[in-house]
């Protein structure tokens, strides 16, 4: 049995991961952490990871970047995988993640449906084909609660497209004001309402013609069963980065 602790436990990820956790056969979540400490539901959580005192195989996390610091200084005195589901990371997030990823395995994907990881190839493939005649912008949606933004998965789409022009093409989030004609940019454009769980829409905009490829994500459970692929997956690797693609080899 691979022992998880969920970081973010009590969030709405965390609830996910716990209801999947509960009937999985090979994976249960031994503890969490989370702002405040207590139990969420049968499992023990803990404010600080010093509290910790499970014996934890993989760290899965959907929090906030905050957490990261305290996180893998633990994961790697542990020698403890991480999944990083979070998003939101900044230069120097990326640059903590980069380096423990030498000393421990570090899985970290801004999406972890099956679906949105074939729309990035997929982006890939149409940029490759459609090239500089074909205007790119990105349309992401989330619920009001989503505290970052473009999302991950659109700089993820952005970042996909972008390879196929050697990383290129500026980025440029939303417009207003007298912004002039268009120039060679990625558009990417963020909505945020109710209870949207995500979407997200690559628009390819030509001379006469708009060819366009979308996903939308209806439930969360379908990240949580993602993430747990993933805990399965990094048990037991060596140190380094991995991502979707990895697992993807593997089916
Ligand atoms: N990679 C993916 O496929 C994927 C899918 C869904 C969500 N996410 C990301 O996962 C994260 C969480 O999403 P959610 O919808 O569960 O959010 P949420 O707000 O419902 O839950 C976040 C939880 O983390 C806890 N938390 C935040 N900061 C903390 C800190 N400093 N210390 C301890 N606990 C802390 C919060 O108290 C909360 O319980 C977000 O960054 C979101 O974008 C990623």
């Amino acid at each position: 049995m691979i022992n998880i602790l969920i970081c973010g436990i009590r969030g709405k990820m965390g609830a996910n991961l716990i209801s999947l956790l509960e009937n999985d056969a090979e994976a249960q979540a031994v503890c969490g952490i989370d702002k405040t400490s207590g139990m969420c539901g049968k499992t023990p959580v803990y404010a600080s990871f010093n509290d910790v005192k499970e014996r934890v195989d993989v760290i899965v996390d959907f929090s906030s970047p905050a957490v990261l610091k305290q996180e893998t200084d633990w994961a790697v005195k542990h020698g403890c995988p991480v999944v990083l589901a979070t998003t939101g990371y900044g230069e120097d997030d990326l640059k903590i993640i980069e380096n423990c990823s030498k000393k421990i395995a570090v899985f970290k994907t801004a999406n972890f449906s099956l679906g949105i990881n074939l729309l990035v190839k997929l982006v890939k493939q149409a940029a490759a084909v459609l090239g500089e005649d074909f205007d790119i912008e990105i349309i992401e949606k989330h619920h009001n609660q989503k505290t970052d933004a473009p999302s991950g998965t659109a700089l993820m789409l952005a970042e996909s497209a972008n390879s196929a022009f050697d990383n290129k093409k500026p980025l440029l989030y939303g417009r207003e004001g007298a912004v002039g004609k268009r120039g060679n940019e990625i558009g990417l454009h963020a909505v945020r309402g109710g209870t949207i769980v995500g979407e997200h829409e690559v628009v390819f905009a030509g001379e006469d013609e708009v060819i366009s490829v979308s996903h939308s994500a209806a439930s969360k459970k379908v990240f949580a069963a993602g993430a747990i692929k993933a805990a399965k997956f990094i048990f037991g690797k060596p140190a380094g980065k991995y991502d979707m693609t990895d697992v993807l080899k593997n089916l």
